[in-house]
Parts: C-alpha cells; sequence; structure tokens
C-alpha cells in the first residue's frame, strides 16, 4: 500500500513544526524518517496515523485519506508511538488479548499467539508488561502494532536504549514483516537506515532536506568527510603518516590512537594499509568511524 504525504504544514501556535511537506513511499517499502531532535518526526507520524490532525495538506493511503471515515483509516495503519505507551500493570498476554478485542478481531487468541512467536515474546508472555526488559517491552509494542495485520506501519524510534543483540533481533524482524508492508520508521541511527531501510526521509526544522534511496543519502554523507581511527604497534606520531592519498589532517585520538580525517568518498582504508606496509609499521586497528547523522544535518543545511 502506497502512502502519500501531501503538502503537510502543522503548527502549535506561533510554531510551524511541519511546513509543507510532502514524500510518498511506494508499496513494499521500508523509509527511513531521520532527523534531529525536535525535527517534527513524530509529529508527523502522529499526523500519518491520524491521531492529531493538521493544520494543511492531507495524507493518502492508497486512495483512503485522513479525512475520510476515521476508523476505514485506521484499520489500515499500525503504529508504534515513541517511548512505546503500553500498560505497565498488565500481563503481556492480557494486554496483547485487550489489543486484539479492541481492534475486534474474531479469531483474537489465535492472532495473539501468533505475534508472541513472532516477536519472540513466548518466555515473557505471563509477566506483568511493567517487569520485562526494555526490548521485550518493545517487542510487545511491536505486537500491538502488528495485531490486525495492518498494511502500513508506522513506527516511532522503534530501536532506542536497546542492547546490540536486541537491536539486531528487531531490527531483523522490521526487516522481515516488511517483505509485505509499507513502513515508515524513525531513528537517529545512521547504520540502521542502512541496514533496513530502502529509502531516507531527512527532516529539519519540519522541512524535508533530503529524500532518496539510502544508497544515495548514504553517498552524501560519505562525500562530507570520513574519520578513520587507526592504532599501530609503533609509536608514531601525526607526521609519520604524511602523504596517504586523500588524507587532510592527522590527530591523536582516545588512547594512543590517531584520527585521520579525508574528504571525499573513496574509502581511505586501503591507503592506510599500504602506507603502513610501506613504512615497516604493524598496523593493530584500523576502523571507519561512523557517520555521524548532525554531520550531515550540518554538512546539508549550511
Ligand atoms: N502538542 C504540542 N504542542 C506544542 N508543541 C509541540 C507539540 N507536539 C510537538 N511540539 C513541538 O514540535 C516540534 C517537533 O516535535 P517532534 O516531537 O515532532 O520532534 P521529533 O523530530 O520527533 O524529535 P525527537 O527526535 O526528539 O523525537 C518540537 O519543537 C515540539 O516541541
Ligand atoms: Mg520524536
Amino acid at each position: 500500500m502506497s502512502i502519500s504525504v501531501n503538502q503537510i504544514t502543522k503548527t502549535f501556535g506561533e510554531q510551524t513544526v511541519l511546513d509543507n511537506v510532502s514524500f510518498s513511499v511506494s508499496t513494499g517499502e521500508i523509509v527511513g524518517l531521520l532527523g534531529p531532535n525536535g525535527a517534527g518526526k513524530s509529529t508527523l507520524m502522529k499526523i500519518i496515523t491520524g491521531y492529531i490532525k493538521q493544520s494543511a495538506g492531507s495524507i493518502e493511503i492508497n486512495s483512503e485519506s485522513t479525512s475520510t471515515p476515521h476508523m476505514n483509516y485506521r484499520r489500515l495503519v499500525g503504529y508504534l508511538p515513541e517511548n512505546n505507551p503500553v500498560y505497565h500493570d498488565m500481563f503481556v498476554k492480557e494486554y496483547l488479548h485487550w489489543v486484539a478485542n479492541v481492534y475486534g478481531l474474531k479469531s483474537g487468541a489465535k492472532r495473539v499467539q501468533t505475534l508472541i512467536e513472532q516477536t519472540g515474546i513466548g518466555r515473557e508472555q505471563y509477566k506483568k508488561i511493567g517487569s520485562l526488559s526494555k526490548g521485550y517491552k518493545q517487542r510487545v509494542g511491536l505486537a500491538q502494532a502488528l495485531m490486525n495485520d495492518p498494511a502500513v506501519l508506522i513506527l516511532d524510534e522503534p530501536t532506542t536504549g536497546l542492547d546490540p543483540n536486541q537491536l539486531a533481533e528487531i531490527r531483523n524482524l522490521i526487516a522481515e514483516v516488511g517483505t509485505s508492508k509499507t513502513i515508515i520508521l524513525s531513528t537517529h541511527i545512521m547504520q540502521e537506515v542502512e541496514a533496513i531501510c530502502d529509502r531516507v526521509v531527512i527532516l529539519h526544522h519540519g522541512h524535508v532536506i533530503a529524500d532518496g534511496p539510502t544508497e544515495q543519502v548514504r553517498a552524501m554523507a560519505s562525500n562530507h568527510a570520513q574519520t578513520v581511527r587507526c592504532e599501530f604497534a609503533e609509536a608514531i606520531t601525526p607526521n609519520d603518516l604524511r602523504g596517504i592519498p586523500h588524507v587532510e589532517r592527522v590527530e591523536h585520538g582516545p588512547d594512543g590512537t590517531l584520527l585521520l580525517y579525508a574528504s571525499g568518498a573513496e574509502d581511505i582504508r586501503p591507503h592506510i594499509f599500504d602506507h603502513a606496509k610501506k613504512h615497516d609499521l604493524t598496523l593493530l586497528t584500523l576502523l571507519q568511524e561512523s557517520q555521524r547523522l548532525e554531520d550531515i544535518f550540518q554538512d546539508l543545511t549550511r
């Protein structure tokens, strides 16, 4: 199911939080919605899910629009809100049954069982939600969002605060359900986008400042700059690393490492390796520092 966000504007009092935001998501796509704090991501998601009203513009999911009868529209959309507001005093299974009832599902019990398996919360199903770890709470939130098998999923920072294992599992789960659904997810993590999103939309101060396939936006990021952290067995100084192609600056990093800064899209790690070989240096660490999203924002908004 395709989603079309048409010239959405939202004001709260004097503040324009979303300013003429337009983009579309094709059927089966996973789109990453990125943006710094306060960019308007959650607000846009609340508008897409019909929880709050836009000041202007329209949202369409296939032919259904937020302005047509509400329940039809809501049936199409599953939503995991920011901070995952689940009822901490309810038991996992009890809560999911309650959600199934709210949707008026005929075979609710069966659906709950399927979702418990799919989201990997079998061992937690008889616990109180309040006693679950953050990752498992998040899975309960996802199960809730998937309850009526919606064609569209809106996930507001679904992996915030998860440990690396849980992070990987939740991402896999999203990618897996994503094969049959259209998904918009918000995140601050560039790697997350690279791992699971087909497209990226970057919001900044309520404006779309980038919209394109993940590859394209990644290229934008790597055009901006790259930082590589190195560690050598020998005690060397930044001067010893002079002459490596594309490297503009070398600085001392933490714990005796050296940070090499370069511009351009070409990966400088092979050049560093060659340099080490040529000068008989023993390279212990060669690590590309992940691009900070903030760097890209600065680059895009400068
Ligand atoms: N109900 C509201 N009343 C007044 N201002 C609001 C309301 N909801 C959101 N805002 C404002 O809208 C702006 C965007 O908020 P929003 O929560 O959409 O940002 P976000 O991109 O989700 O940020 P974050 O990454 O921190 O989650 C903020 O300045 C926020 O204070
Ligand atoms: Mg938010």
